[in-house]
């Protein structure tokens, strides 16, 4: 009798650990490669973990004034990034932009560590369209600080 008690216990948390892709569980490789591969970019998987990353801090740290969407905020003069040539073209100066702010927005060299900074690049020159099929790496955006 125990042991049957035992293996259903077992079976609950089997079934448990493997929601992947609930809320605050791993992130679904297969979705993510749905949401990001195009015909011209096949991306790894650590590649789409880092975009998804990205996804999350860019949310956390610069959506209040460009938007989830990257379309900006014309109230708060923040460009938007979607369809945005910088963003998808340059390399060390987008880098330094955001390691050290522009105008009225803060430089973020000392609030957010080189990983998330490079995962939030790779994601904004890669969402909304922008393509670039560029990463940027921690050492890249440390290498500038
Ligand atoms: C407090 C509001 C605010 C936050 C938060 C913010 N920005 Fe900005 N951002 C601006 C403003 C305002 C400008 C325009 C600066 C200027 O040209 O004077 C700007 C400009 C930019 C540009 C240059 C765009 C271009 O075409 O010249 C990039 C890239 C950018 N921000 C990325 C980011 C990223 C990435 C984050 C998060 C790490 C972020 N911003 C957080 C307000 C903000």
């Amino acid at each position: 009798m125990r042991s049957v008690i035992a293996a259903g216990v077992l079976g609950v948390s089997v079934l448990l650990s493997g929601c992947d892709g609930m809320p605050g569980g791993e992130p679904d490789i297969s979705a993510l490669a749905e949401q990001w591969n195009t015909s011209d970019k096949q991306w790894s998987d650590a590649d789409l973990l880092r975009l998804d990353r990205g996804q999350k801090f860019y949310k956390r740290t610069c959506a209040a004034c460009h938007m989830g969407t990257g379309e900006g905020q014309v109230s708060v003069g923040a460009p938007a990034l979607k369809d945005n040539a910088f963003v998808s073209h340059e390399v060390d100066p987008l880098i330094e932009l955001v390691l050290e702010g522009k105008g009225t927005m803060p430089g973020f060299s000392h609030s957010v560590t080189g990983m998330e900074l490079a995962d939030i690049l790779t994601y904004i020159s890669n969402a909304w369209g922008n393509n670039s099929g560029m990463t940027f790496s921690m050492e890249q955006v440390d290498r500038l600080r």
